[in-house]
C-alpha cells in the first residue's frame, strides 16, 4: 500500500449534519479508540517508502498528531497541511469563525519517502549573497561569470559597505559588455561558504551585481523541483472546496448529495504528490467514494472501505462502477479485516 487516506468522522458532535448515514458522536476516547484501532492496522499496511494521509478538523486535532506520533514515531511526520475548506465562513457561532482543516502527513519511514513535489522552481529568482551576521569571506568570481548592470569600466578595489553589511572590493575589476573581463575578488558575510559559491560557479551558475556599492546576487537556474507548501488554500493557489464538493455530489447524485464528502480536486493533489500510477491507495472511510474514484481516474489501484451498506451501494458503487472499463469488475467482500 503506497498511500492512505482517511477522512474519518470528525468528531463534531452534532455540528454538522450527515444525513443520518454514519454517526458522529463519540467521545474523545471512543474516537482515540476507532482511530487508534485503523491507524495500526494501516501502518503494519504502508509500504516503507508509502504515507499516511489523515484528514481531520480542530475536534481532533490534538487526539491525532498524539495517536500519530504514539503509531507511527513523530520523527515520520512529514507535515501539517491546512486546508482552507470553505469559500463562506460562518459568523454567527461562538468567537471565531472557522474556514481550516487539516491533514496529517506521516511517513511509514521518513527516509524512505521521496521529497513531496509539485512543479519547478523559476529561473531568475536572485538570492543575495550578503547576509547579515553571517562570517566574512574572500569570494573569487572567475571572467565571464558575474553580470553588471552598472555600466562597463574598470572598478577600483575599495569598501562597498553598506549598513549592517561589511563588503570590500580587493581587486581592481574590468567590465566589458555587461560582464566581468577579469576575476572579481569580494570579502562579504556571505550566506554559502567559498566552497559552495566554487561549486555553484563550476555548476555554470549566473551571478548579477545590479549596481554600486557592489551587492551581488546568485541567480538560480530554475527547473527544480519545488517541494509543496502546507497551505492549501482556494484564496492562494486555486485549490478546491467542500463548495467545489457539493457542485461535484450534485452532479453525481443529482438531489441527494453525500454532504461529508470532499472535492476531488484535494485528492487528486494528494495522490499526485504521493502516489505513481500503478501503486495501491487505501480509504478506510471511503462514504461516496472520492478517493478511491480519483485514484481510478489517475490509473492507481484501489481499496476502499466504508461500514455503512447504505452509503456502499447508495454511493460508492454506483459511483465506482461508472469509471470502470468494460470487462472490469469490482470485488466486494464483508466482514473486512484489515
Ligand atoms: C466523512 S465521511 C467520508 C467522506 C469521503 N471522504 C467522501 O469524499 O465521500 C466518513 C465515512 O466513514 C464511514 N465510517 C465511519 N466509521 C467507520 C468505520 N469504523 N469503518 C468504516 N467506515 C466508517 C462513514 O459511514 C462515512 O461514510
Amino acid at each position: 500500500m503506497k498511500l492512505c487516506y482517511l477522512d474519518p468522522p470528525f468528531n463534531t458532535r452534532g455540528a454538522h449534519s450527515t444525513r443520518g448515514l454514519y454517526r458522529d458522536h463519540r467521545t474523545t476516547r471512543g474516537w482515540a479508540d476507532l482511530m487508534g484501532e485503523v491507524l495500526q492496522s494501516v501502518h503494519s499496511l504502508l509500504r516503507e517508502d508509502g504515507s499516511l494521509w489523515l484528514h481531520v478538523d480542530a475536534n481532533e486535532l490534538g487526539t491525532a498528531r498524539v495517536l500519530c506520533d504514539e503509531l507511527f514515531g513523530a520523527d515520520n511526520s512529514a507535515g501539517i497541511i491546512t486546508w482552507e475548506r470553505t469559500r463562506r465562513p460562518a459568523y454567527v457561532h461562538g468567537q471565531m469563525s472557522s474556514v481550516t482543516d487539516f491533514v496529517l502527513v506521516y511517513a511509514k519511514d521518513r527516509r524512505k519517502l521521496p521529497p513531496l513535489t509539485e512543479g519547478f522552481t523559476r529561473r531568475g529568482t536572485r538570492t543575495p549573497l550578503a547576509h547579515r551576521g553571517n562570517r566574512v569571506v574572500e569570494l573569487a568570481f572567475p571572467p565571464g561569470t558575474v553580470r553588471f548592470n552598472c555600466g562597463d569600466g574598470t572598478y577600483t578595489a575599495g569598501d562597498h559597505s553598506s549598513p549592517g553589511i561589511d563588503a570590500h572590493l580587493t581587486k581592481d575589476v574590468t567590465v566589458s559588455g555587461g560582464r566581468n573581463t577579469t576575476w572579481l575578488h569580494m570579502t562579504l558575510p556571505s550566506r554559502y561558504s567559498a566552497a559552495k559559491v566554487n561549486q555553484l560557479i563550476s555548476d555554470g551558475a549566473e551571478f548579477l551585481i545590479p549596481k554600486v556599492p557592489f551587492r551581488i546576487s546568485y541567480i538560480a537556474p530554475g527547473g527544480r523541483p519545488k517541494l509543496v507548501t502546507n497551505l492549501w488554500s482556494w484564496q492562494f493557489g486555486g485549490m478546491e472546496t467542500n463548495e467545489d464538493a457539493a457542485r461535484q455530489q450534485q452532479e453525481l447524485f443529482p438531489g441527494r448529495p453525500f454532504t461529508s464528502a470532499k472535492p476531488e480536486g484535494l485528492l487528486r493533489r494528494i495522490l499526485d504528490l504521493a502516489s505513481e500510477p500503478g501503486d495501491v491507495v487505501l480509504d478506510c472511510f471511503a462514504g461516496s467514494g472520492t478517493t478511491v474514484a480519483v485514484a481510478q481516474k489517475l490509473g492507481r489501484r484501489w481499496i476502499a472501505v466504508e461500514e455503512n451498506r447504505q452509503t456502499m451501494e447508495g454511493y460508492l458503487l454506483p459511483r465506482m462502477s461508472s469509471l470502470l472499463e468494460n470487462g472490469s469488475e469490482i470485488e466486494v467482500r464483508a466482514d473486512v479485516h484489515l
